[in-house]
């Protein structure tokens, strides 16, 4: 895993963006993974600006989203369908029908999940997959105890990962209780991987991923069998004792 450690969000941001705008130069039909959530607030606004500067074209670029809440319809002010619309899709020239995400409200989940699955072999590996990370080490909303080898499916969230988001409804009794989300599995089948993690709240958890084993009870250890994941930490998230700290603005450890 290589490891990016700059000084802000501000710059987390940037980096990011930095991946996805050459990714797109490189290949105009790229295919993105998004993740939502705070964490890539900042680099979505990064990539609006950079469209809005006439520098990147998404007319042929396709996104599969991460997750959605069981049980919000696509409107609902907290779905992911209304994150993704507010903070990048509208204000960016990419096809409604290039973007996926799962559908909450599907009748039948169990087929919901085969159609998503579907969905991504047929759009093929994402080039690259933004991942941020839950306090407790959850990536999509793969929480601890999830096996490595599954693709997409129906989850219970942990009540840490209800209260950790009950910060964006109005009380923890709405947030939901599950969640449709890619597995393990189809996170691991993206060519490259960007996890971004920012503010001291994540620090446990990053020094858990750089020290810890690799093991079901903490999910973003799986991505320690992946030939290609890159994380950008920002100063809070990555500030360990040890660390000299004139070695942080940017610096890369592999
Ligand atoms: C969201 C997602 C989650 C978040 C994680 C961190 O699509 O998959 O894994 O990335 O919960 O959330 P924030 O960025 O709000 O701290």
């Amino acid at each position: 895993m290589k490891v990016i450690v700059n000084r802000t969000y501000e710059d987390v941001s940037h980096s990011a963006s930095q991946y996805i705008q050459t990714q797109i130069k490189h290949n105009p039909h790229s295919v993105l993974g998004l993740a939502t959530g705070s964490t890539p607030l900042g680099l979505y606004k990064k990539l609006v600006m950079d469209y809005r500067a006439g520098h990147t074209d998404y007319s042929k670029v396709s996104t599969i989203n991460l997750d959605e809440y069981v049980g919000l319809s696509k409107t609902h002010p907290q779905s992911y369908h209304t994150f993704m619309r507010n903070n990048l899709f509208s204000h960016i020239n990419i096809i409604d029908q290039h973007t996926h995400i799962p559908n909450g409200q599907a009748m039948n989940l169990g087929e919901e999940c085969a159609r998503y699955n579907r969905t991504l072999e047929l759009l093929g590996p994402p080039d690259i997959l933004i991942l941020g990370i839950g306090e407790n080490g959850h990536i999509g909303f793969n929480e601890p105890g999830t096996s490595f080898n599954e693709k997409t499916q129906v989850v219970k969230l942990k009540e840490s990962t209800r209260r950790a988001n009950a910060r964006l409804f109005s009380s923890i009794h709405d947030v939901p209780k599950e969640a449709i989300t890619m597995g393990i599995e189809s996170i691991l089948s993206s060519t490259c991987i960007l996890l971004l993690a920012t503010g001291e709240r994540k620090n446990k958890a990053i020094q858990q991923l750089l020290e810890g084993k690799i093991h079901e009870e903490f999910p973003a250890s799986a991505l320690h069998l992946h030939p290609n994941v890159t994380l950008i930490v920002d100063e809070s998230a990555y500030n360990r004792d040890a660390s000299p700290r004139q070695s942080f603005n940017p610096a890369i450890y592999e």
